[in-house]
């Protein structure tokens, strides 16, 4: 009978203490943020917040105002809801604030590459250099060439009349068509001392294997950020690591040609810095993932709201007309490829705002920062709270900016000139009377904010521009609504939707 208490108790204490590490037992301290560690130990508010991220905040919110400390799977994250008081977390010093740890272990888990501050720097340095300034200019016109590749001499090749009407998903479509051209703009084509017909061929083909392995991994991505995937999905995944290691591996993107240089320039500064070939195929396909797994889905969004919304189509229409008549082509012409220019795209303010208010509506990333030291955090309203060393710190802008109506009246609506700058003055936006800094934040901020988003502006831009400029576009049910979006993507950049949508499109010329 002692034996079998001794062994009760021991258990019990193993459990108290399993507990203990899991920080079932912390409690609230004085002028600490709200606490709610949820019902289920260890787990805390896991599944609910990783269904509906969105949903999950605006509970919390309810029940305990603009910021409140929640347990979700093992970690305690902390959640600033009050877009005013942003500037204290996105300007707070590295040395207390710091997003590369967090995004380390992230980064580690879905890539299997081991990041650290100076492959940050490395993304950084090379980015300001190549996806800015005279860089941007040179990779807006590779992602240009690209497209002029994928939308038109691709199918110049297929024995249908271009003329004729096909049907697609609107959704794969545009994903697809984004997707391939980016990865030639960024990765390379094939060595041109082939014959032309013939590596065009194959750039034909290879893009399409690996628009297709590239999707199943976005599908599984969600869930493998969760560390949730079941023994066959990890066997997928897997399979899909290798195949693109392989693939973008270090001697094979260099038997290329056209690679662009902040591809090259940063898997060269990688191996100067003594990161492993190994490593550096990896990294590899961290930047694929980063720079294609968004610029599709946002070039989705703006096609599927332009077309169903009659008004804001012809306004950008109208615009397209106006660019490309005044750089004096013609778009119908056989003789010259018709191209659309960086600085074609700067003479845009409609379609900008129409991208940006795309954006505000699709774009949902969840900007996590790890606390390194006890620290105070001073908000708008003036009340300070205590952040403890070891928690997470995070800002969700599509609920606290992006879809706040006192923001943006009438948040769910697309509305195309929402953004569309009076007298040459930027858009302001207002709560309480008060100017909003952080009023959509697409690209985060601060440290961790996206290094390429004018690349990735212009290759929306320029998608679309191509698009309304030389093909006719028709839902083919025209009474069907946008696509819902899946809700499991909060917090995962651009949102993607529940259903793809058909849509037919013919060339005009
Ligand atoms: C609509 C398109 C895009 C959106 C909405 C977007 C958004 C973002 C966001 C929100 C982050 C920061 C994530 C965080 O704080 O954890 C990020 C990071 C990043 N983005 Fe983008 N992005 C887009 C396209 C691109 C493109 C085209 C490129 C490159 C050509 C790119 C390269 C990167 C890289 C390399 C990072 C990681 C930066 C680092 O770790 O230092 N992105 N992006």
């Amino acid at each position: 009978m002692t034996f079998w208490v001794a062994v009760a108790v021991a258990l019990a204490v193993g459990l108290l203490g399993l507990l203990y590490l899991a920080g079932s037992f912390r409690q609230r301290r004085a002028n600490e943020p709200p606490l709610d560690k949820g019902l289920i130990p260890w787990l805390g508010h896991a599944v609910y917040f990783r269904n509906d991220n969105m949903e999950f905040l605006k509970t919390m919110q309810k029940k305990h105002g603009d910021i409140f400390t929640t347990l979700i799977a093992g970690n305690y994250f902390t959640f600033l809801i009050d877009p005013f008081s942003f500037g204290a977390i996105v300007k707070e010093a590295r040395s207390k604030l710091d997003f590369i740890s967090f995004a380390a272990e992230l980064v580690l888990r879905v890539f299997r590459f081991e990041a650290n501050h100076e492959s940050h720097k490395i993304i950084e340095v090379s980015s300001a250099k190549h996806l800015k300034g005279e860089g941007l200019v040179v990779m807006t016109q590779s992602m240009m060439d690209a497209l002029q590749t994928v939308l038109f001499q691709w199918q110049g090749t297929s024995t249908e009349d271009p003329k004729s009407w096909k049907e697609d998903g609107l959704f794969h479509f545009c994903y697809n068509k984004v997707f391939r051209a980016g990865y030639l703009a960024l990765f390379g084509i094939e060595p041109s001392d082939k014959q032309k017909e013939k590596s065009k061929k194959e750039d034909e083909q290879h893009t399409e294997d690996v628009f297709v392995e590239f999707r199943k991994y976005d599908k599984l991505f969600p869930r493998l950020s969760y560390a949730l995937l079941t023994p066959p999905e990890w066997g997928q995944v897997k399979k899909i690591w290798n195949y693109f290691w392989q693939m973008l591996s270090v001697k094979n993107v260099y038997k290329k040609d056209n690679i662009s240089r902040w591809v090259s320039d940063q898997s060269q500064q990688l191996a100067e810095s003594g990161v492993s070939e190994e490593m550096r195929d990896r990294f590899m396909f961290l930047l694929l993932w980063a720079a294609q797994g968004n610029t599709g889905p946002a070039s989705f969004w703006l096609l599927v709201n332009l077309m169903k919304h009659p008004k804001a189509m012809e306004e950008v229409k109208k615009e397209i007309e106006e660019v490309v008549k005044k750089s004096g082509q013609d778009p119908a012409s056989r003789q010259k490829p018709f191209n659309v220019t960086k600085e074609m795209l700067s003479q845009t303010p409609i379609l900008d705002s129409a991208v940006e208010e795309t954006l505000r509506l699709a774009t949902a990333p969840l900007l996590v920062r790890l606390i390194l030291e006890d620290m105070d955090l001073k908000l708008h309203n003036g009340k300070t709270y205590k952040l403890r060393k070891g928690d997470k710190i995070c800002l969700f802008p599509y609920l606290s900016s992006h879809m706040d109506p006192e923001i943006h009246q009438d948040p769910q609506a697309f509305k195309y000139d929402r953004f569309l700058s009076q007298n040459g003055n930027k858009k302001e936006f207002f709560k309480n009377g008060e100017k909003v800094k952080y009023y959509a934040m697409p690209w985060g901020a601060g440290t961790s904010m996206c290094p390429g988003r004018y690349f990735a502006t212009n290759e929306i831009k320029l998608f679309a521009f191509l698009m309304l400029a030389c093909y006719d576009l028709e839902l083919i049910n025209q009474q069907e609504k946008i696509p819902a979006i899946n809700k499991t993507r909060y917090g995962f950049g651009v949102l993607q939707p529940m259903n793809d949508i058909q849509f037919r499109y013919r060339c005009r010329f």
